[in-house]
């Protein structure tokens, strides 16, 4: 990993327009990730992971929502562009050879009616330039990468004579192909036994290790994040609550939601609490974010969380919370609670 960032958001908003009105799906999200370095991306379901990647990618269709603030400064090889204020032809040279991208699902991601090495092949021809029978080559080259076994035969093969973790293999190779400098991979093993899981997993860590590329992994498991990521971001409702490194993540969370959410894996020490008992729902994206988006689920609220909404702030060097309750004052409270039960106070 070094030193300058190679793309920083900052105060993304996404909005869609639906029948019913405006759904504020992204309210305001700043990150950074450097070259090597890999940024899991957790929250449950609807907290925004998927629209924040569409977002960087241009893949927000304009019929439907529309990006309404924010900047995404993306250091490309020919110089810095802003991926929110691009146009579709722009595009076009940054996705698939500056990012590449893995969805979930690779039977809709691939085309069933391409053999895989035509779809690496014109990856290569798009972005690179390279000829049929040279491309070819690079794309068996590719998928042997990929660990698929006897990949001169293979390459001739459609999608659907895959196994589910071979094809997610074929997409990392699609994806990586033009040889990108981003990889952004969106619940990219959700569908996958464990097994096969870990062994993507291993695979895209041994990728790394053999260039520079930065990857931004999502997930709804926190499990899968703490064995990839360097440093995670917790969403909700459309913000980033917590970022912090993985370590520090899960050895010191600071945010109430993020501490519902690790007590929620068995054997994280953080007993009590479990996710799916706190009561209330995910916050209504109908309105405009004014408060907490946590507000109503968390029992460390205090009357300012009624009044404002808390920004993401340091609380050391990589970690920062988005937060008005002190932890520190109530561990504090609770072990001068704790001492005085002791001394029979
Ligand atoms: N086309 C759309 N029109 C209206 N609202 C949308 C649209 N696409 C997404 N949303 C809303 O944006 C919010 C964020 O959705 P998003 O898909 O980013 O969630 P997610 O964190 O990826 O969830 P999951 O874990 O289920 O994939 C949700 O409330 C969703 O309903
Ligand atoms: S800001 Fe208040 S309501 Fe929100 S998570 Fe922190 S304590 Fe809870
Ligand atoms: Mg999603």
């Amino acid at each position: 990993m070094t030193g300058e960032a190679l793309l920083t958001v900052d105060g993304l908003v996404t909005k869609f327009d639906a029948a019913d009105g405006v759904v504020h799906a992204i309210n305001g999200v700043s990150f950074d990730i450097r070259p090597g370095e890999t940024l899991g991306v957790v929250g449950e379901s609807g907290s925004g992971k998927s629209v924040t990647m569409m977002s960087l990618l241009g893949l927000i269709p304009s019929s439907v929502g529309r990006i309404a603030a924010g900047t995404a400064r993306y250091r490309a090889t020919s110089g810095e562009v802003d991926l929110l204020k691009l146009s579709e032809r722009q595009f076009g040279r940054i996705r698939g050879r500056e990012i590449g991208m893995v969805f979930q699902d690779p039977i809709s991601s691939l085309n069933p009616v391409m053999t895989v090495g035509r779809q690496i092949a014109e990856s290569l021809q798009r972005h690179l330039g390279l000829g049929r029978r040279e491309s070819r080559s690079r794309a068996i080259e590719m998928l042997a990468r990929v660990g698929i076994a006897d990949p001169s035969h293979r390459v001739d093969d459609y999608p659907h004579e895959f196994s589910g973790g071979m094809r997610q293999r074929v997409m990392i190779a699609i994806a990586l192909a033009a040889g990108p400098r981003l990889m952004i991979a969106d619940e990219p093993t959700t569908a996958l036994d464990v097994t096969v899981q870990a062994q993507i997993m291993a695979l895209v860590r041994e990728l790394q290790a053999e260039s520079e590329l930065a990857v931004i992994w999502v997930s709804h498991d926190l499990g899968v994040v703490a064995g990839l990521a360097d440093r995670v971001l917790v969403m909700y409702g459309g913000t980033i609550v917590e970022s912090a490194g993985v370590d520090d993540l899960f050895e010191n969370p600071q945010h109430p939601y993020t501490r519902g959410l690790l007590a929620s894996i068995p054997g994280t020490g953080l007993a009590g609490s479990r996710l799916a008992s706190i009561p209330g729902t995910p916050p209504s994206l109908q309105h405009e974010l004014k408060l907490c988006p946590f507000a109503d689920r968390c029992s460390h609220a205090i009357d300012r969380c009624a009044r404002e909404r808390p920004g993401l702030t340091p609380i050391s060097a990589d970690h920062s919370s988005a937060c008005f309750w002190d932890i520190d004052a109530s561990r504090q409270r609770d072990g001068v609670a704790v001492i005085a039960q002791r001394e029979g106070m």
